[in-house]
């Protein structure tokens, strides 16, 4: 049943102190609580129960308040609460409950991953550890106690600082930590194993020592250089741009193996998925080193936005999450280069999060309603979210920005407060109005913003006319007009960059403020008719329609000073001759077409001036998912036959220019993950791909070098992809040999994974049901779980199978995981909410699987997903 945001009261209790014991064992571990509670003033005079969150498999043993031990009449436990009629004003409820981690196959709550113990808290584990107020308005003082064996958990960790180290009667090691900061349950965290430490100490801005230590199993120790580098990069980034320096005298990391996310920001001792932490040349690509970094500074970051200050209720999550991304994005972009990050953000915002806005799952970036907020950890929350801070930042400026968030943090800190306390923050601090603009954060749905323009030879007039319009989603069926930020410039048709007024102010680069259904905007003091570059650095995360003409897009790609709009441009000719192909291979037409494409990429590929890593990403053609959301109804088969015509179009006609921009790329030397080295190796490898498409033996011979005497796993790893893709002929014999060379790596397993499930071929299920088997696969290992199965989803010949035994197999997968690890089976469901946009025929099957999965005893995860699909 959901839970709806309209309903949100204040809790009838608090919690000021929570002290915890841990007694870890093997078999059964006991949690003792003391809770130093009392009725909230603000809730009201009231005699309400007190009702505990506990999760089924908690046991208790007994319940106490204020030391008189209750007895059963006095309590009752339905389901999953703990329910105590009468209480005192004020008391302590000491609760001693049992659990078994060893058993936690949901990898919420405290479970084992490898030898060690370990917390997933976020948003509702904590309850699955013991009885308590588990929702994030509740915000304590944490002491924890471990107890456990020394010799086979040495390290035992909690949040805070440690404060004291002892010895029980029967030799037991006892660790007692305190974290003086208030904070919800979902920011409690334990680890306990057996494990080595990289230190270091990071000099804050008021010369404070900051002690900072990365854990991981001994084995891994060596990978975590990278990750330390980047969070005292994080660290001092945080000072500099919003003020805020680090609280507590010690940082903590902790990398585990299994994991449902990518990471999480518990207070002083962030847990990290292995795959998001550990960097090695040898290891890792360029792609995770970027990733590693991005994460380490996002939990961290948290410390302030989400942790000093945090959410009132879960239909907040944007508060914390959104920002968090848009502080983590521009971090990046600082460390690196701007215009590539944000193309890599954006496509990515375009491919997925689009697709999620257009399908059965659409929600708005702060949702009303939930069956399980797990469910609600989505792209559109995440990346969305920081879309509308983003556009803030647009509104307000850099300078009026920061003022609004140093009175967002001075405000709030402590508190845990809503997405309309982060804005009416901004807006006091800056004096702009954002009423309008706060829709954006109620109304779910991709915006479509049409433009039709005119010129006025006479008198230099150029005007642009913006009409908006949001689609329907689930439950909202009209959408009110936003404030939409559109940035403008105007090119000459030789691509010079025009200065133009509006409203009476001259420049070359203007935001216009869409905000009714249909508006004009006027530009005036031009010579000749413009070209318009709309929608710079993509100003709003909305679906732009206007009518470029081939040669205008040439234009802009070859001439616009705003880099995003110059790949934007490119990507657009590219959907336009795809287009043309897709209903070519539809109807079963023989493809054919006279690229545009050829003549923008030959200029590319000759500008030494230009930043390879723009090029590389010019290059890439309009990926297989992005297609498909672009498409409907969705023929992935005809999108790929499409893709393939168009690539071996492009690389048949510049493949001498593909070849020489392989070799001038190359480097020499030592692995370096820094933004130059990373620019050459993608440019180069993308040439590669090209070349290879080719058929050239020599191009083949060359893939197969690459493969053996690569010195870092980025150029490995593209070889191997590359050869993989293209049918290469030594194709299973170097993925064969990339397992036999990595086997006892288990993240560069999972990538092999991932490629091998990924693989276009007739027998493509044959193939992963095979990697189920494979003594590499483990089903209890998200990452695992991911790499096939994620894999597999790629596959248009295995999973689009015409026969719907893809579909089938993806069921059959998710109905096995669906009570053994909820989060991981509702995240499998995303392919199959597609279906009603899929081709009819693939269409009714996919369907079909759904309503087997909605047949069974399902977990509230996979539940909710699968019945707002076939709603
Ligand atoms: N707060 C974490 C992050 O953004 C993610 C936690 C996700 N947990 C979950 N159960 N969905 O870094
Ligand atoms: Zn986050």
């Amino acid at each position: 049943s959901a839970i709806y945001l309209k309903d949100y009261k204040v809790p009838p209790f608090l919690i000021d102190k929570t002290e915890l014991t841990f007694d870890l064992d093997e078999t059964t571990t006991i949690v003792t609580s003391r809770l130093h509670m009392r009725r909230n003033p603000a809730f009201g005079k009231s005699t309400a129960p007190l009702i505990l969150d506990g999760g089924e498999e908690v046991k208790l043993i007994g319940v106490a308040m204020d030391d008189y031990e209750l007895p059963p009449e006095e309590y009752r436990i339905s389901e999953d609460k703990l329910i105590i009629t009468a209480t005192a004003d004020e008391f302590v409820l000491t609760c001693e409950t049992l659990i078994e981690p060893q058993n936690n196959t949901r990898l919420e709550g405290l479970y084992r991953s490898s030898s060690m113990f370990c917390t997933q808290c976020e948003a509702e584990g904590f309850r699955h550890i013991t009885y308590y107020l588990d929702r994030p308005d509740v915000m304590s003082v944490f002491t924890t106690t471990i107890i456990a064996d020394e010799a086979r958990y040495p390290v035992m960790l909690s949040n805070g600082n440690e404060v004291e180290r002892g010895k029980t009667d029967e030799g037991k090691t006892v660790v007692v930590w305190h974290d003086p900061f208030p904070k919800p349950a979902y920011l409690f965290a334990l680890v306990a194993g057996n494990l080595a430490v990289k230190n270091d100490v990071f000099i804050t801005q008021s010369q404070r020592e900051i002690k900072l230590q990365i854990f991981t199993e001994s084995h891994n120790i060596d990978k975590v250089d990278y990750a330390m580098e980047a969070l005292k990069r994080s660290m001092r980034w945080d000072e500099v741009t919003y003020g805020r320096e680090y609280d507590l005298d010690i940082f903590m990391i902790v990398a585990v193996d299994d994991f449902n996310m990518g990471a999480m920001e518990n207070k002083g001792l962030n847990i990290f998925n292995s795959s998001c932490l550990l960097a090695s040349p040898e290891t890792t690509t360029d792609d995770t080193y970027l990733r590693v970094e991005a994460i380490v500074a996002h939990e961290y970051f948290h410390n302030w936005s989400g942790n000093r200050v945090t959410c009132r209720d879960w239909f907040q999550l944007s508060l914390k999450e959104g920002f968090t991304v848009f502080r983590d994005q521009t971090f990046s972009a600082d460390m690196h280069s701007e215009t590539v990050k944000r193309v890599e953000d954006v496509s990515f915002l375009k491919t997925a999060q689009f697709a999620e806005d257009a399908g059965p799952m659409a929600h708005p970036v702060r949702p009303a309603s939930f069956i399980e907020i797990s469910n609600f950890y989505t792209l559109t929350v995440y990346e969305k979210g920081a879309e509308i801070v983003r556009m803030i930042h647009t509104l307000l400026g850099a300078e009026k920005f920061r003022a609004g968030s140093d009175l967002y943090f001075d405000r709030h800190d402590g508190q845990a407060v809503t997405c309309d306390d982060f804005v009416a923050a901004m807006q006091d601090a800056s004096g702009v109005d954002l009423s309008q603009f706060k829709r954006w954060y109620s109304q779910a749905g991709t915006p479509v913003v049409t433009v039709t323009d005119s010129y006025e030879e006479s008198t230099g007039t150029y005007r642009l006319i913006m009409k908006q319009h949001t689609p329907a989603t689930p439950g909202q069926p009209t959408k009110l007009p936003l404030h939409i930020p559109v940035r403008v410039g105007l090119l000459s048709q030789q691509g010079g960059a025009l200065s133009a007024q509006v409203n009476g102010v001259a420049a070359e680069d203007h935001v216009l403020h869409l905000k009714a259904n249909e508006q004009e905007f006027v530009f005036t003091g031009l010579t000749s008719r413009p070209v318009p570059s709309l929608l710079r650095s993509f100003s709003a995360p909305v679906k732009l329609r206007y009518e470029y003409s081939a040669k205008d897009l040439l234009l802009l790609l070859s001439a616009d000073s705003d880099g995003f709009n110059r790949w934007s441009a490119s990507q657009q000719l590219a959907v336009n001759e795809l287009t043309l192909l897709i209903n070519q291979a539809i109807k079963g037409d023989e493809l054919s077409i006279e690229s545009q494409l050829i003549q923008g990429f030959k200029a590319l590929l000759s500008d030494a001036a230009l930043d390879p890593a723009m090029v590389a990403l010019i290059l890439a053609l309009p990926s297989q998912a992005y297609l498909s959301e672009l498409a409907d109804p969705i023929y992935p088969a005809a999108i790929k036959q499409a893709r393939q015509y168009l690539k071996a179009q492009l690389a048949n006609a510049l493949s001498a220019d593909f070849e020489r921009v392989y070799r001038e790329h190359k480097i020499h030397g030592e692995y370096q993950a820094t933004a130059e080295d990373i620019a050459h190796r993608s440019l180069k490898n993308i040439a590669l791909s090209y070349w290879v498409e080719t058929g050239d033996e020599l191009a083949q011979q060359e893939l197969v070098t690459q493969f053996q005497t690569a010195n870092n796993m980025t150029d490995q790893f593209s070889a191997l992809s590359i050869a993989v893709h293209s049918q290469h002929p030594k194709a299973a014999e170097l993925l064969a040999a990339f397992y036999e060379q990595w086997q006892s790596e288990p993240l560069v397993v999972n990538k092999w994974l991932m490629l091998s499930a990924s693989q276009e071929q007739e027998n493509a299920l044959a193939t992963v049901k095979g990697l189920l088997e494979h003594p590499a696969f483990d089903l209890k290992n998200p990452n695992k779980v991911r790499s096939v199965l994620g894999g597999f989803g790629q596959s248009v010949s295995g999973f689009h199978k015409a026969d719907g035994s893809g579909y089938q197999f993806l069921a059959d997968q998710i109905i096995l995981l669906n009570k053994r690890n909820p989060q991981i089976a509702s995240r499998l469901c995303t392919p199959l909410t597609r279906w009603k946009k899929l081709q009819p025929e693939l269409s009714v099957k996919m369907k079909a699987e759904l309503e087997r999965i909605l047949a069974e005893n399902l977990s509230k995860d996979v539940y909710e997903v699968v019945s707002k699909s076939l709603a």
